[in-house]
């Protein structure tokens, strides 16, 4: 593992074990700014054109095609295990389906971390939630069954009607966590958060994307933290016109005066091909 850092003034509120803060330095959360809602950070690897998937191509879907780098999957795996629950878009599971076709699971590989989650920070299993306002979602993928990791969906009234038909026709005793936030499909993102942490106690919560999910919650102000790995390769344009290559920051749109701006807490380099900055939101600056 060549994980080396390069610069921080990370918080160090975690109790590290002495190899862990060796490789990674020290880390920790600020006081939550905004109690009603969990402290919520994001993590994603994208090219040095900001793009975030080779999403056209048939055997794209790992994520590690954009990463490449075991110090990358170590980072994401230390980000699950600090994290009280995480939260990915219905279209990064709906198209990150492995080779047999079942998706992943989005747990926690390294076992040294599993098991200082576990131990150490008591979060038990991890929380693996999914945002889908459709409710059109396999509920046959590994996710909903795999011992490392409870899943749950949060939809709306439209997606939860249609999420209990599909529990209906498998005829199965379903124990995936379903939260209905809002008529319709589409679910108020702030409602939502704020649901997280004062219905389930989830203080802290880790936005793994995709690029449309990640988009939303930056534009409704719901983004503290991101974690950004570079992986310096470019990966320009779709191969297929009609499917666009998304970069990690979705569809939204600023100007001078509204983009925000993000403050550096810390940098890690893998050398020779990766980059990993933490960066703090803090919003459009005046000059
Ligand atoms: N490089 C990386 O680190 C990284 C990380 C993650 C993903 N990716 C890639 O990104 C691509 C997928 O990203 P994406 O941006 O297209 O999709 P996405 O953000 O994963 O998912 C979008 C979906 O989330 C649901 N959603 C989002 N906001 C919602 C709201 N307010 N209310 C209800 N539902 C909401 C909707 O699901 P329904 O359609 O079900 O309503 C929407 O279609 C894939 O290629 C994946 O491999 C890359």
């Amino acid at each position: 593992m060549d994980l080396q850092l390069c610069y921080t003034v990370s918080e160090d509120t975690f109790p590290l074990p002495q190899h862990f803060r060796a490789r990674y330095g020290p880390f920790g959360f600020p006081a939550l700014a905004d109690a009603r809602r969990p402290y919520i950070s994001s993590n994603f690897v994208m090219g040095l054109d900001g793009r975030a998937s080779f999403r056209e191509l048939e055997d794209r879907a790992d994520g590690n095609i954009v990463s490449r780098s075991r110090e990358d999957r170590w980072l994401m795996d230390f980000l699950r295990a600090h994290h009280d629950a995480q939260l990915i878009g219905a279209s990064t599971l709906r198209e990150e389906l492995n080779p047999e076709g079942k998706g992943w699971d989005y747990g926690i590989n390294d076992e040294e971390l599993r098991i200082y989650r576990q131990d150490t920070l008591g979060l038990g299993r991890q929380k693996v939630l999914v945002l889908s306002g459709s409710g059109n979602i396999d509920l046959t993928l590994r996710i909903f069954s795999s011992p490392r990791v409870e899943a749950w969906i949060i939809t709306a009234r439209e997606g939860e009607k249609n999420l209990l038909s599909q529990i209906e026709r498998l005829g199965r005793e379903e124990t995936t966590k379903i939260l209905s936030v809002g008529e319709g499909t589409r679910v108020d993102l702030v409602t939502a958060t704020q649901l997280l942490r004062q219905e389930h106690g989830i203080r802290t919560l880790l936005c793994e994307g995709g690029p449309n999910l990640y988009g939303e919650f930056l534009k409704n102000q719901l983004i503290d933290e991101d974690f950004r790995t570079m992986s310096l390769q470019v990966l320009g344009q779709s191969t297929k016109p009609e499917i666009e290559r998304p970069t990690a920051y979705g569809f939204v749109s600023y100007t001078p005066g509204t983009a925000p701006w993000f403050r550096l807490i810390s940098l890690h380099y893998a050398l020779p091909y990766h980059a990993f900055f933490r960066l703090r939101y803090e919003g459009p600056r005046t000059f």
